[in-house]
């Protein structure tokens, strides 16, 4: 079945999952029968659009070569649509939001009124606006869909959604920033913070804004999409939120002589989400390494369960990205 996708952000995670579409196109269409059309691209320079597919390969050589994919070239021509007007243009049935847009609820919903199914792996609008949104692809019958937001490729989002359905979850707690937890895993060898940051940015795991990590926005963000998942919604606004500034390497020092190390934990339990840092057992689940996050769900059923991966990372997001495109594309199949 060729299904038809309409990328939105092509920076560096918005091109890995153009990257895993390119190359995993004979993968994708003998496991699944899916052949994926990308009919445009939207960047922040304009949109790149044709109905009959681009070539990403293409697509990408001229982001890569030019910065921007508005550059002319003698094939391509980008028209000056942002996402509002691509989302009304663009015939598709998937759009994937691979952005940093705050205001991007704005478009999934206008999407989703479109009868497109939406791909995101941006939080803010599912952080601030979660019921609007679920409410309007229920009421419209269509898929989505965010594996991406938490724990990027890490499947804790299917975990909690459609699976342990008769259980009851009692808490999570949880690593789910992985800049913090390399910046505390580089304090641990007596550097500062300010080093350390500048080493997670040059991995490409900081996001933009490297205050959101520090400052335990990012966390906050995911922890509240856990909590509208597994207990119903909530907002960030309500989150109780305090990051790792004031952290210190002697600190860390200290718990490691008690065998214990400090993480950025989010506990996430009914009505409540707190993300602040802990004293984790060095031995423990949470005590992660580099870029993994973890969680201990917690059942009445089930006891503690542990989800243990790479929490960024591109090819790490992308995994999760393109895992929902082909969720989306069985649920519109079935239709
Ligand atoms: N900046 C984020 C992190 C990227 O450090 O976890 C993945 O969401």
């Amino acid at each position: 079945m060729e299904v038809k996708v309409s990328l939105f952000g092509f920076g560096n995670v918005g091109r890995a999952v153009a990257r895993v579409l390119l190359e995993k196109k004979k993968f994708i269409r003998e496991r699944h029968g899916l052949e994926f059309k990308v009919v445009s691209v939207t960047d922040r320079s304009g949109t790149l659009w044709m109905p009959e597919g681009i070539d990403l390969r293409e697509a990408l050589m001229i982001k890569e070569s030019f910065g921007k994919l508005s550059a002319r070239t003698n094939e391509y021509e980008t028209y000056d649509m942002g996402p509002k007007e691509a989302i009304r243009d663009v015939e598709a049935d998937i759009a994937v939001d691979i952005t940093n847009d705050r205001s991007a609820h704005e478009w999934h919903l206008a999407a989703l009124r479109e009868g497109k199914a939406v791909v995101t792996s941006n939080k803010p609008p599912l952080a601030f606006h979660y019921s609007k949104l679920i409410g309007k692809a229920r009421k419209r019958n269509l898929p989505y869909l965010f594996e991406a937001t938490v724990m990027a490729g890490t499947p804790i989002i299917t975990l909690l959604r459609e699976g342990l359905l008769g259980d009851s979850i009692e808490r999570i707690e949880a690593v789910l920033n992985a800049t913090t937890t390399f910046i505390l895993g580089e304090m641990e060898g007596g550097g500062s913070l300010e080093e350390a940051l500048e080493r997670a940015q040059k991995l490409g795991i900081a996001e933009r804004d490297p205050r959101g990590d520090i400052l335990g926005i990012d966390a906050g963000y995911k922890a509240t999409i856990l909590h509208c998942i597994t207990f119903g919604p909530k907002t960030f606004d309500e989150a109780r939120v305090k990051g790792i500034a004031g952290i210190t390497s002697r600190g860390i020092q200290r718990a490691r002589k008690r065998g214990r190390t400090i993480r950025l934990v989010a506990t996430v339990e009914r009505g409540s989400i707190i993300v602040e840092p802990q004293e984790v057992p060095l031995d423990g689940p949470l005590a992660v390494k580099s870029h993994e996050n973890a969680a201990i769900i917690e059942t009445d059923l089930l006891g503690g369960l542990i989800i243990r991966g790479a929490g960024a990372g591109l090819k790490e997001t992308a995994s999760g990205v393109v895992s929902d495109i082909v969720k989306a594309s069985f649920v519109i199949q079935g239709r």
